[in-house]
């Protein structure tokens, strides 16, 4: 696990955005994990930018989010569906027909999760998956507890997910109770992960998912094992992770 601390959500930004670009501009046809939540917005500015300045070239990639409501059609101004394409893609020349994300109205989530796990591997697996994180150390919508050698499948969101996403909404009650995510098992495939986060908030679940022990209660703690995860934080973020831990950085 590489740990990268930067002084601001901006530097953080920055720091993806350089990875992200760097894999596009390397491997035209990457295959890419995308993420919702206010985390990864900073990233998409970069790229977005990147795109507009000096042409990054987004006409070969292939996307595939983490995860979506169940329940919330694509048009629904809450729905990661319109969050992803209002905030990236609908600003980078992806092609419509290369965006993936799981799809919260189907009839059947089992056979939700069967399609879109298939669909991963026919596209050849996740070259490069960004992550932020939760307060409970959730990634994706794989809340504590979970199984790790889970897929894609439904979840119900846990309390502490539905207080914070509430923000999103007009009243917590509007906040749906299910979703439809990516498993841990998805994201321990991707050949490259970065994980993002800022803010006081977010520095024990870094704390955990950098340096505690490797548990479901703890769903981040798993990419200890993985073989190529980047973590890029602010300060605050780091706080409360050791100094042995900091010290390199
Ligand atoms: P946030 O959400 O980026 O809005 O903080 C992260 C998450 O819940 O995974």
């Amino acid at each position: 696990m590489r740990l990268i601390i930067t002084n601001s959500y901006e530097e953080m930004s920055v720091a993806a955005a350089k990875i992200f670009a760097g894999q596009i501009y390397l491997k035209p046809d990457s295959v890419l994990g995308m993420a919702t939540g206010s985390t990864p917005l900073g990233l998409y500015k970069k790229l977005i930018a990147v795109h507009e300045t000096i042409g990054l070239d987004f006409s070969e990639i292939i996307s595939f989010n983490l995860d979506e409501y169940i329940g919330l059609e694509p048009e629904n101004p809450q729905s990661y569906h319109y969050f992803m394409h209002k905030n990236f893609f609908d600003r980078i020349n992806i092609k419509s027909e290369n965006v993936y994300i799981p799809d919260g109205m189907a009839a059947d989530m089992v056979a939700e999760g069967t399609r879109y796990d298939a669909l991963i591997e026919s596209r050849g697996g996740i070259d490069l998956q960004v992550l932020g994180i939760g307060q409970n150390a959730h990634i994706g919508f794989n809340e504590p507890d979970i199984k790790f050698e889970a897929t894609t499948h439904r979840v119900r969101l846990d309390e502490e997910t539905i207080q914070a996403n509430a923000r999103f909404f007009t009243d917590e009650q509007e906040v749906p109770r299910y979703a439809i995510s990516m498993g841990i098992k998805n994201i321990m495939l991707a050949k490259k992960v970065v994980l993002l986060a800022n803010g006081k908030n977010k520095a024990e679940a870094i704390c955990k998912a950098v340096c505690g022990g490797v548990s479901p209660a703890a769903p981040a703690s798993i990419l200890q094992l993985h073989r190529d995860v980047t973590v890029i934080v602010d300060h605050d973020a780091a706080a409360l992770l050791p100094q042995a831990v900091k010290a390199p950085c």
